[in-house]
């Protein structure tokens, strides 16, 4: 199986990703951190959520349309923010974004993306969101946020899950470093992997140079140096809910607050004027011994209400996996993983191939609950327990 055209699921997609890409960077974006237990546990948790199908219901006319923070969407699905989607493929984050908008769902820009928010957005077109790591400079924050505004962002994703940057010991072993650089130890990799040499690292050597964080103003260019990934990310360890009052007060669109974990979290997220809460724990890379997302998410709906919408994230790989979460009551689900092993294995086309493999599987996941609409999933659908 070589192609993206015969990846027939998530799984498959994943595998030609592995093929393709140098370890270093593989890892990097299917690894979680120290023991990987948030990780493996998203998995489980999903798994041991049993479905209760009801029968001879009449679902011949089925549709995944969803109306999220006030748009309608064709799919219950968004894309999440992924910092290194430029690195499975020559502007990545263009062929993801571009995939995302012909399928008719929301794609998010990570603060830490390859390719300039400005590209992605006259590339690609759809329902646009910037997801923001805030700096130590708030200044500078602000800044790239007025700039997300201006190339046409709706929705801004304000990541507060990650005070510090988290351990991930194998980007370690691996001598993979962001911003990217060749080093003694991973040079063997990468050369083990020329199609990836040819195709993605020299497309950047010859026109932008060493793939880097593009959106980052010049102030900061200057001061990144390659360090062990995660230290140049120049994370933010005194921001408080006070700052997103005050991104709030500055962004007059859809706001939403990314890695909560916990429902009074979730209530002061809406006490700050958030829109839309997205439950979870960054696909297990930052804390490691979390619950679920999904198991969080129940208490989070319900301590909400009509407050704020709920989004979730972190282990969906089937539409089963989807269904389960939306007849918990989420609004939809991010994918953070899935389109990035698409990416991978083919560019738009191997995304466009995630989103269409996760759109069949949601569909007949739904017909054989006997669900016709989203809203017809409800908790009557599931055995769930923690
Ligand atoms: C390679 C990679 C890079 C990521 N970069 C970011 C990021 O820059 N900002 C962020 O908020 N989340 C980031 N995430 C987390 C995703 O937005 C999302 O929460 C997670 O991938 C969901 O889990 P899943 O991969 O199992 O779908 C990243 C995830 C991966 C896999």
């Amino acid at each position: 199986m070589a192609s993206y055209r015969t990846a027939y699921n998530i799984a498959d997609l994943r595998e030609i990703a592995r093929r393709r890409l140098p370890r270093g960077v593989f890892e990097f974006i299917d690894r979680g951190t120290e023991d990987e237990v948030s990780l493996r546990h998203n998995f489980e948790a999903l798994k041991a959520i049993r479905l209760r199908p009801r029968t001879l219901v009449n679902v011949s006319k089925r549709t995944q349309e969803v109306e999220l923070l006030g748009k309608r969407h064709s799919m219950p699905i968004a894309i999440a923010p992924t910092g290194s989607a430029g690195l499975t493929w020559y502007e990545g984050e263009i062929a993801l974004a571009r995939a995302a908008a012909a399928a008719g769902i929301p794609f998010t820009l990570a603060t830490g993306s390859m390719t300039a928010m400005e590209k992605v957005a006259d590339a690609a077109g759809g329902t646009l969101w910037f997801q923001l790591y805030m700096w130590p400079d708030r200044a500078l924050s602000h800044k790239l946020v007025d700039r997300a505004r201006a190339a046409g962002f709706e929705g801004l994703v304000v990541t507060v899950d990650s005070p510090v940057p988290p351990s991930r010991e194998y980007n370690l072993h691996n001598g993979f470093t962001l911003p990217f650089s060749i080093t003694r130890r991973n040079a063997a990799d990468m050369l083990s992997h020329p199609r990836w040499l040819l195709t993605v690292l020299s497309r950047y050597l010859v026109t932008t140079g060493m793939p880097r964080y593009q959106n980052y103003p010049t102030e900061m260019k200057q001061k990144i140096t390659a360090l062990p990934m995660g230290r140049s990310m120049a994370l933010n360890d005194s921001l408080t809910w006070d700052d997103f009052r005050e991104l709030r007060r500055r962004w007059a669109h859809k706001l939403l607050a990314k890695g909560v974990l916990t429902a009074p979290d979730a209530k002061r997220a809406a006490d700050c004027g958030a829109d839309a809460v997205i439950v979870s724990n960054h696909g297990g890379r930052v804390v490691d011994g979390t619950r679920a997302p999904i198991d969080i998410l129940p208490e989070v709906v319900d301590v909400l209400g009509t407050r704020a919408e709920v989004i979730v994230d972190s282990g969906f790989r089937r539409g089963t996996d989807v269904v389960k979460a939306l007849a918990l009551g989420a609004r939809a689900v991010l994918i953070g993983r899935p389109t990035l092993y698409g990416t991978a294995a083919g560019g738009e086309a191997g995304a466009a191939r995630a989103i269409t493999l996760l759109n069949q599987e949601i569909d007949r996941a739904m017909a054989l609950l006997g669900c016709r609409t989203v809203a017809d999933l409800s908790r009557e659908h599931l055995v769930y327990s923690e």
